[in-house]
């Protein structure tokens, strides 16, 4: 429908048309990134899902392949589902997926490349002895899927992945063995479990290092290195990650921080990014990470456009060492390689102001802002917005002393349609200054059917660092960062105006600074944004 067109992004990963949710097995190869995906091959609804297939050499511009697998077997004809690949030492590939039975019952299977010398790895063959793991006594039939990329178990002749799954409403993670990938063994316990999480979906284990700024192999264990561990709650639809400890002899993964623990404490990101998976790149020896990225409109629209769905902008992961308790996303270097003209300037926000910034294609853009905040300001004025929180305090229109201020991107010039990304400083219930970085999307659409939210989380702020956003805009999706990669916002937002050629941006600063006599709450934004080109995703 040429009248939604202008949804489509230019620059993130989406099948020409119909229905796509998680990234499945990402891995590279002979030069190329592979990126698998749950899809639909014939509506944009939820249905038949297959692996679709695509290609990349720098994992923005992409090739589209034929589907690597269909729905053909009675252990996957009602949906071949979420997987993870393994490279072993010798160059197999091994790729573990779940299979939606016949009786529907979730099973994991294994397939493998018909022909490891294509790199385009057309040829996908199923194990003819699938399924090699069936639910064991006491897991639901319904409540087992998406096996994990494997590690190395001690001593180092044999493989474990995990899979998610549940009792009653604990979420839980199964560890099985295997030394050839065939033949599986449940090992006893949960690798961890979380009551009152409800089922883990898309489970992903991986070491990342406190040393080093690469990323590491996922086998990799010992000093310096902390396991990461990530699930998927069906119940609330959000990736939730702890950083924590993996014993390989106990089998058994420890949070750091019993609150902040998998699905209780920090999300990957704060608004739309679910079912996410990492993947090792041994080519630039970095983590990757990737996330699917839901419509927030109605179905019916997704039917009239005739797709649904975007993958996140691959996110390179690390471990944030100034803070020590939160990982830093990022988004992969080679996406700079879209950046074209740019515009660079600095200017003093005050107390109420919104500044038109003049770039003739709001609607792909990448943005990189920082704020100063007068000082003085700081400790007097924050004292009046205790229990400051993004989703329930009102969003943009509400004025503090020290908030809000930050940008405003997908604006049409009259601004009845805006998408506010900004930071908000309040005291917190414990007096001490806290910083709050939140997406409003309550006016991003003039339309009806779109969900109309404030989102956001506090973030860490050390001393004498200024407050930063990068923001990556891209027609119907703005995936923003604060403080390096602390904290993610990925919203999606439907502009009926504020479309193409008439997006505009803004920087603004809407708090009073108001309270303490002669102080005016000053922020200074320097700004550097460039448009972004189009990626070349296209038919093979
Ligand atoms: C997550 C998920 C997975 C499942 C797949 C099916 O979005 O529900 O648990 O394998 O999608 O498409």
């Amino acid at each position: 429908n040429i009248m939604l067109s202008w949804q489509r992004t230019a620059y993130h990963f989406q099948p020409e048309k119909n229905w796509m949710n998680d990234p499945n097995g990402p891995l590279f190869h002979k030069g190329w990134y592979h990126l698998f995906y749950q899809y639909n091959q014939d509506s944009a609804i939820w249905s038949n899902i297959t692996w679709g297939h695509a290609v990349s050499r720098d994992l923005i511009h992409w090739l589209h392949l034929p589907c690597a697998m269909l729905p053909d077997q009675w252990y996957d004809i009602n949906g071949v589902w979420t997987g993870s690949a393994t490279i072993l030492p010798d160059g197999r590939i091994m790729m573990l997926y779940t299979g939606n039975t016949h009786d529907l019952v979730q099973v994991q299977c294994l397939a493998y490349p018909a022909n490891l010398s294509d790199p385009l790895l057309l040829e996908w063959v199923k194990y003819p002895n699938n399924p090699v793991m069936i639910p064991p006594p006491g897991i639901g039939h319904e409540d087992f899927r998406d096996p994990t990329t494997a590690w190395r178990s001690p001593g180092g002749d044999k493989w474990r992945i995990t899979i998610g799954s549940k009792v009653n409403k604990m979420g839980i993670s199964l560890v099985y063995e295997t030394a050839d990938f065939f033949k599986y063994e449940l090992l006893e316990g949960y690798l961890h479990e979380v009551p009152g999480t409800g089922m883990w979906e898309c489970i992903d284990l991986y070491p990342i290092s406190l040393k080093e700024a690469n990323g590491l192999d996922t086998s990799a264990n010992g000093p310096d290195i902390k396991h990461v561990m990530k699930a998927s709650l069906f119940d609330d639809g959000n990736d939730y990650y702890a950083l924590g400890t993996y014993d390989p002899i106990e089998n058994k993964w420890t949070p750091d921080d019993p609150e902040l623990d998998v699905g209780v404490g920090l999300r990957y990101d704060y608004r739309k990014y679910y079912a996410s998976k990492t993947f090792y790149d041994q080519n630039k020896k970095r983590r990757i990470l990737w996330g699917w990225i839901k419509e927030t409109d109605a179905e019916e629209l997704h039917i009239l456009k005739g797709w649904a769905c975007v993958q996140s902008i691959p996110r390179t992961v690390l471990f944030d060492p100034k803070t020590g308790n939160n990982i830093l996303q990022w988004p992969v270097e080679e996406v700079e390689s879209l950046r074209s003209d740019s515009f660079e300037f600095n200017v003093k926000l005050e107390p109420g102001s919104v500044v038109p910034i003049e770039v003739d294609s709001g609607s792909q853009l990448d943005i990189v802002a920082s704020f100063e905040l007068d000082k003085e300001a700081f400790e007097e004025t924050t004292e009046a917005d205790v229990g400051y929180d993004c989703p329930t305090s009102g969003g943009s229109v509400n004025r503090g002393m020290l908030g809000p201020f930050g940008i405003i991107i997908l604006a049409d010039e009259n601004l009845l349609e805006l998408t506010p990304i900004y930071f908000y400083i309040a005291k917190g219930h414990n007096r001490k200054v806290e910083t709050h970085f939140c997406a409003d999307e309550l006016r991003s659409s003039v339309a009806a059917d779109v969900d109309k939210i404030v989102y956001g989380s506090k973030v860490p702020v050390l001393d004498g660092e200024n407050l930063t956003i990068r923001s990556l805009v891209d027609h119907s999706i703005v995936e923003s960062f604060a403080q390096g990669g602390r904290r993610v916002i990925t919203s999606r937002i439907y502009p009926t105006k504020a479309i193409d050629g008439e997006a505009r941006i803004f920087l603004f600063n809407n708090s009073t600074g108001a309270s303490v006599a002669a102080v005016e709450t000053r922020v200074t934004a320097s700004v550097k944004i460039w448009k972004m080109s189009s990626a070349n995703i296209r038919p093979f």
